[in-house]
């Protein structure tokens, strides 16, 4: 028995039961044991939309929401922002400890190396109607991936986790800048291996006939920050889609285009886009007292703003909210950013806001930046993508050598019929008819 438990009377029976606490939380299955009869399965526990149920021990990212506190591997966001680079970050991520000169060396060629993808790729892009949503070419390339390599199946092996992270990694800029050049009717381009992983993907999307792209410092910059700060956040939609796939024990690219689809929706990373579209709709600063009091009569949410986990500013958006200044400076100021600016102002002293600690989050500004750097709005979850890899990336690999995990697979609670007879056809009357279907 351990030092801390829970002492649960069960009503029914009379029954003690004394339920260990260890790091903070009791099993879910210790319940089971809570029966009236041998027949009975035990209790459940319910908990839609997964509240208060932890589905897995990590050590990748911490979170305090009311802090405002995240950390990856310990280190603060706020630290990593200002003295790390992507891959460096992604390999504290995937690995556990900051790199080496020389690890970081190879690391960064391995994933350089790895950006290149097959040539039969570009036809399954040209696949795409020539206005298809980047995202979902994303989705629908990245699980095409697999088909090229069907040695990523094997997941027993370190040396084969780390192929196909360097490839993920590697070719998620290449699939996500050949998506945008698709959209826009231009030739793709080819890695350029002297690049950095941000000023490549810049490369790749932006480059006309000049021979050789050269990266705006400031913005390869912002660009590398921003895949910073989206490169994980714990057991959100995504990275729980990246584990759930991934313990069907299917090859890593299949999970990794499930996790890109959890992403595509709007109350996800979707959010970024809408904060732009919201703030095109309110147009200017006098129309945000009108905007926020329909906000509060629950007409529609105020993009940007609130987290499932975060009750307090969060930690990104600050950092974000400084980088916009930055991309400014050499894009010139957003229009929109004014807004923003005063719609955040009136909403932070709002009680409505106030009183359900609703602070922005890491998409109220991004979108500006986006904007600004010339992305098409359709472009901002893709950017979203390419840096939360690193994350899903991890979250996988912590996954698959988990010996507690198996297939992902939740409980329900049945409340739906006992069992019922078949009626045929002819007998079935219009008042019995499923009220549910509103297609006729
Ligand atoms: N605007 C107005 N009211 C809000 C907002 C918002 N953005 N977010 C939450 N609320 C209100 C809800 O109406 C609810 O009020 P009530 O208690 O009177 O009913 C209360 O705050 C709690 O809201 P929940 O929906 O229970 O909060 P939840 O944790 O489920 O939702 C979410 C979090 C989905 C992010 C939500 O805040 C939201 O929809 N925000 C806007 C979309 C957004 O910005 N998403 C990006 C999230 S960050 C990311 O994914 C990278």
């Amino acid at each position: 028995m351990s030092k801390e438990s829970l002492t649960v009377t069960d009503n029914r029976t009379g029954k003690s039961y004394e339920l260990p606490i260890t790091n903070h939380s009791i099993r879910a299955s210790e319940f089971k044991k809570m029966k009236v009869s041998e027949s009975d399965e035990g209790l459940l526990t319910y908990d839609p939309a997964f509240m208060n149920t932890a589905s897995c021990v990590s050590n990748i990212t911490y979170i305090d929401g009311d802090k405002g506190i995240l950390r990856y591997r310990g280190i603060p966001i706020e630290q990593l922002a200002e003295k790390s680079n992507y891959l460096e970050t992604s390999y504290l991520l995937i690995f556990g400890e900051l790199p080496t000169p020389k690890q970081l060396a190879s690391f960064t060629n391995k994933i350089t190396m790895h950006t290149m993808i097959h040539e039969k790729m570009k036809d399954f892009m040209d696949g795409f109607l020539h206005d298809a949503h980047p995202m979902g070419m994303l989705v629908g390339s990245v699980a095409a991936l697999s088909t090229f390599y069907p040695d990523a199946k094997k997941l027993e092996t370190e040396v084969s986790r780390n192929k196909q992270t360097y490839r993920m990694i590697g070719k998620m800029i290449t699939l996500a800048a050949y998506a945008y050049r698709h959209n826009k009717g231009l030739p793709y381009v080819y890695p350029d291996n002297d690049l950095s992983y941000a000023g490549n993907f810049l490369n790749m999307l932006f480059k006309m006939t000049e021979l050789k792209y050269k990266p705006d410092p400031v913005l390869e910059k912002a660009l590398d920050v921003l895949f910073i700060l989206h490169a994980d956040h714990e057991q959100n939609c995504s990275t729980s889609a990246m584990r759930s796939v991934g313990s069907s024990r299917v090859d890593p690219f299949s999970a990794l285009s499930a996790a890109t689809a959890a992403l595509y929706g709007p109350l996800h990373g979707g959010a970024n886009e809408a904060v732009v579209r919201m703030l095109k709709e309110i147009g200017s600063k006098d129309n945000i007292p009108e905007y926020i009091k329909k906000i509060k009569t629950g007409e529609f949410r105020l993009m940007g703003f609130g987290h499932r986990v975060y009750k307090n500013y969060d930690p990104r958006a600050k950092i974000i909210k400084k980088l916009a200044h930055d991309v400014f400076e050499v894009m010139g100021k957003n229009p929109m950013l004014e807004t923003a600016l005063e719609l955040e102002h009136i909403a932070l002293e709002d009680d409505y806001f106030v009183s359900r600690k609703l602070y922005p989050n890491v998409d109220f500004y991004s979108g500006l930046i986006y904007q600004s750097m010339g992305f098409p709005m359709s472009m901002f979850p893709v950017l979203f993508a390419i840096g939360r890899t690193a994350g899903w990336v991890a979250q996988w690999r912590e996954m698959i050598i988990d010996k507690e995990q198996k297939i992902s697979r939740p409980r329900q609670l049945y409340l739906g019929y006992d069992t019922r007879d078949y009626v045929p056809i002819e007998q079935r009357r219009p008042e019995s008819a499923s009220k549910s279907n509103t297609d006729e």
